[in-house]
Formats: structure tokens, sequence, C-alpha cells
């Protein structure tokens, strides 16, 4: 596992120079995505790049994370609708070629078909995550199984009171998911991973020295052959 510290907007270039090497190296890559605000300045670098030409997303396909059970994509909250506002809106990509998971409707069936999915389109080439708080990577949260497939889980305490800052109230956060699991993120082939400021600093550590324990989900990602950890010195703070 390697680590890079720095701040918010070097590393988030960083990262963003790292998707652009993919896609420039294999125009139909794989990308692997994720929502909340750890990567959304990465999306900035992203969308800026596509505008001035450096790299384009027209044949590329998308597999984001997770999504919450019960709000449609249409809701304001909802991971689909945050995919197309911070991204997808913004680049050359054909949307037909975006996948989110459902969170309502027949969204099981589409969470048991998402692991072939990815599958059928070749396999993650990079996939970004970012980092709960109590060390969660996509949804998974402690006591995930580390060979779990995409599925539906239940959120924590910690999870819902960290998510509620971006809903009117606690009582709005869904408290069920769908996710992929630790094992669909583990068979990507490169993962970087942004966390920043000091709620983060526990889970940081618990991600670079931590015992690998399904107690720190995240722990699972020293064990994968090529994972870059990017943090600014809040999120560093413990390991050092
Ligand atoms: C989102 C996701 C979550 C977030 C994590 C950190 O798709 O998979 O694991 O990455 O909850 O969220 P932020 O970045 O908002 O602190």
């Amino acid at each position: 596992m390697k680590v890079i510290v720095g701040n918010e907007e070097k590393i988030s270039a960083l990262i963003a120079e790292e998707f652009i090497k993919v896609v420039n190296k294999k125009e139909n890559a794989v990308l692997g995505l994720a929502t909340g605000t750890s990567p959304l300045k990465v999306y900035a670098d992203l969308a800026k790049a596509n505008k001035e030409g450096r790299v384009s997303f027209k044949k590329v396909t998308t597999f984001n994370l997770d999504e919450y059970v019960g709000l449609e994509g249409t809701h304001n909250q909802s991971y689909r609708y945050f995919m197309n506002e911070n991204l997808f809106n913004h680049i050359d990509i054909d949307k037909k070629n975006t996948n989110v998971l459902l969170g309502v409707g027949d969204y099981k069936k589409f969470m048991n078909e998402y692991d072939g999915l990815i599958a059928k389109a070749g396999g993650i080439d990079i996939q970004i995550l970012g980092i709960g708080s109590d060390g969660h990577i996509a949804f998974n949260e402690p006591g995930t199984a580390f060979d779990s497939l995409t599925h539906e889980t239940e959120l924590t305490e910690q999870t819902i009171r960290d998510n509620s800052r971006l809903f009117n109230d606690i009582s709005e956060v869904p408290t069920r998911a769908v996710t992929m699991g630790l094992k669909s993120i583990m068979n990507a082939r490169k993962i970087v991973l942004i966390a920043t400021g000091k709620n983060k600093a526990k889970a940081v550590y618990g991600l670079i020295k931590g015992p690998i324990s399904e107690d720190m989900p995240c722990s699972i990602l020293q064990k994968h052959p090529d994972c870059t950890v990017y943090v600014d010195e809040e999120a560093y703070s413990l390991v050092k």
C-alpha cells in the first residue's frame, strides 16, 4: 500500500491524473466511482480535463459503489442524482454506460446482477474510494465479511449521523443501502482512496497500520496489490 500526503487540492489533482492515465491508455476503460464529499474535487478536475480535450469518456463504462435503499434516482440525496450533478452532466460520457445501484423498485434484482455485470464489462480498471469515520468503504460497515459481493446492508448509527449533514433532518437519512461488497472492491485492478480531515484520522490509522480485521473493513486494502491512499495532514495525523 502506497501513501501520499498532501492538501486536498493536490491529492485530488493527483487522483484525477491517475484516472486520465487509465482512460487515455484504454478508451473503453471501466471506472469504479464513489459519492460523498471526498471525490468532489477529483470529479471537478476530470470535468475540466474533459473540456480541455485532455481526456474523453465517450467509450468508458462506470460502476458506482452504492445507493441508499428507498431513494429514487431523482431524489437530490440519491447517489444517481449526485453522480449526474457532479460528474456525468459535465463530461462526454454516454449515460447508458453509467451504472448506479438502484434503491427502489426491483433493486434487489439489479443488486444480484451487479458483480456479473462488472465482470462482463471486463472488470474495474481503477476504483476510487472514500472512507467512513468508522472505517467503512462503500457501505461495508464494521463486521462485513471480507468475501462479500454486492448486497443490501444496514447503516450504522455513526454513518447515519455523519451523513445527516446532507439532509434536512437526521430522520430523513435512509437506514439501509445497497453496496458493492469488499470482495467486489478488491477485484478492481487499481484502487485509489482519498481521505481528508480529522474525522477520518482513526479510520486512516486502521487502514494503514491496523490489524486486518472485519471490524475495520478498510484494513483489507492492505492486501490489495495496487492500492494508493491519498490523505491530508489531518487524516494522516494518527499514523504520523
Ligand atoms: C460513497 C461511499 C462511502 C463514502 C464515505 C465517506 O459512495 O461509498 O463509503 O466514501 O462514507 O464519505 P464522505 O466522502 O462524504 O466523507
